[in-house]
């Protein structure tokens, strides 16, 4: 990925050697480029150049504070999904008029806490969340601002896991009942209808399905208005691929050029177009350090046993998902044999790349790319692992934006007997 590569056979993230930062922080260690966030947020930038726009960071990607921080300076809103990232998002100092709130779960608590500092939108996934906000917002004496999330059922083409479009799953109002949904919404004293929302999926990797989704959410604009309701902005939500495996998502500006087109085309050039990217931003801006602790050569397989495990970078067990694996230092001239890399969890599930052609000793620094999205957020404690240190790199500084998670700090909230 930009940003980081090899430079004097040094893996280098921006201007700061791997090697030297594992070496100061230990392993695992996450190490995110904060050029590479930004430049990934100027390609939206770009391609929604000209128009009323918000772009909406969907923080459950990665929601550490000082990541937080660098997007939203640079110009980001926040989708959060609980009161949780409210708070984080509140701790970096976000005008809350610029944070939606996303999900099908949202509780009273959630909701009131959200009301009271004014986030810009909720976006509702069910009528009988609609009317649980409604009285929820009554009672403060409020209006809530609200966008209802359609699910357009299209095929977005990705891990079924992660597919968030199609009938059949629990996201969004079926198109058949949006229109009801919104007149019942417009008439509630507690909501004010601003906009209309989608989210197809994630790690898409192709223009079609969003173009399909966007020719359906118009249609469902144009019936909305018909029955006199107006839609200030379509959300259409996040889910843009990035490279794990040669794959070949759309640039972000090329994609909103095609989107754009289609808007304008259908007379929707006047809209606020908000957006919801969580992966594209963050996910090839980080690594994750990992130090080899043990050959295994067997009949079948060769483990290559490391440091890090499934509790920090849990995507391989959850998602078959794949992640480059490469050396931080390469050895030349020695010859690389064929591992499964595995983690130290007590889970055959536990592992991280398989079938990987490596020349490795024991000691070594091993880097797993594309680590910045789904990672750091999704990291557990099992095992009684610690979650591992973070690092933002900015040219040649290196900030620790995370220190590495302590035992006390894991039991801090255990009583004995
Ligand atoms: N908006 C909504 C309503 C979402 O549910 C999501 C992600 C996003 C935006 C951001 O999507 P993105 O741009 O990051 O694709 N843990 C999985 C991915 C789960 C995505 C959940 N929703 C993984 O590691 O692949």
């Amino acid at each position: 990925p930009p940003f980081v590569s090899y430079q004097n056979q040094q893996l280098m993230v921006e201007g700061v050697p791997l090697a030297a930062l594992a070496h100061e922080h230990g392993t695992p260690l996450f190490v995110y480029s904060r050029a590479a966030m930004l430049s990934a947020l100027a390609a939206y930038q770009r391609g929604l150049a000209g128009r009323e726009h918000l772009i909406c960071y969907a923080m459950k990607a990665n929601s550490s504070l000082a990541i937080l921080q660098a997007l939203v300076r640079a110009g980001c809103g926040l989708d959060i999904v609980s009161g949780g990232e409210l708070e984080r998002a509140l701790a970096v100092g976000i005008d809350p008029s610029r944070v939606i709130f996303s999900g099908v779960g949202k509780t009273r608590a959630e909701m009131r806490q959200a009301l009271q500092v004014g986030i810009g939108c909720f976006n509702v996934e069910s009528r009988a969340e609609l009317d649980v906000l409604d009285e929820v917002a009554r009672d403060m004496g409020l209006r809530a601002p609200v966008s209802v999330r359609v699910n357009p059922n299209v095929d977005a083409q990705t891990h079924p896991y992660i597919s968030t479009g199609l009938k059949g799953n629990k996201f969004g109002i079926a198109h058949e009942d949006v229109l009801s949904t919104y007149t019942h919404a417009a008439a509630c004293k507690g909501l004010r209808v601003v906009g209309i929302d989608c989210h197809i999926g994630s790690q898409i990797t192709q223009t079609g399905p969003y173009v399909d989704a966007m020719d359906r959410v118009l249609d469902l604009v144009e019936r909305i208005e018909a029955a006199g309701v107006h839609i200030e902005h379509i959300d259409f939500g996040g889910g843009l691929g990035i490279d794990y495996q040669g794959d070949t998502p759309p640039e972000a500006d090329v994609l909103w050029q095609a989107l754009l087109q289609r808007m304008d085309a259908r007379g929707f050039g006047d809209r606020k177009i908000c957006i919801e990217p969580g992966r594209s931003l963050v996910g090839n801006a980080g690594v994750c350090l990992t130090e080899v602790l043990y050959l295994k050569p067997g009949e079948q397989k060769n483990f290559l046993i490391v440091d890090a495990a499934m509790n920090d970078l849990p995507r391989p067990a959850m998602y078959q998902a794949f992640h480059r694996i490469v050396p931080v230092v390469p050895r030349n001239n020695a010859t690389a044999s064929t591992w499964d890399v595995v983690g130290p969890v007590c889970e055959s599930g536990d592992w991280i790349g398989r079938d990987r052609e490596l020349a490795v000793h024991p000691g070594d620094v091993l880097a797993v790319l594309s680590a910045g999205a789904y990672c750091m957020s999704m990291a557990s404690n099992y095992n009684t692992r610690g979650r591992a240190a973070e690092v933002l790199v900015d040219g040649t500084q290196a900030h620790l934006i995370r220190a590495r998670e302590s035992l006390a700090d894991q039991t801090r909230l255990e009583r004995l007997l």
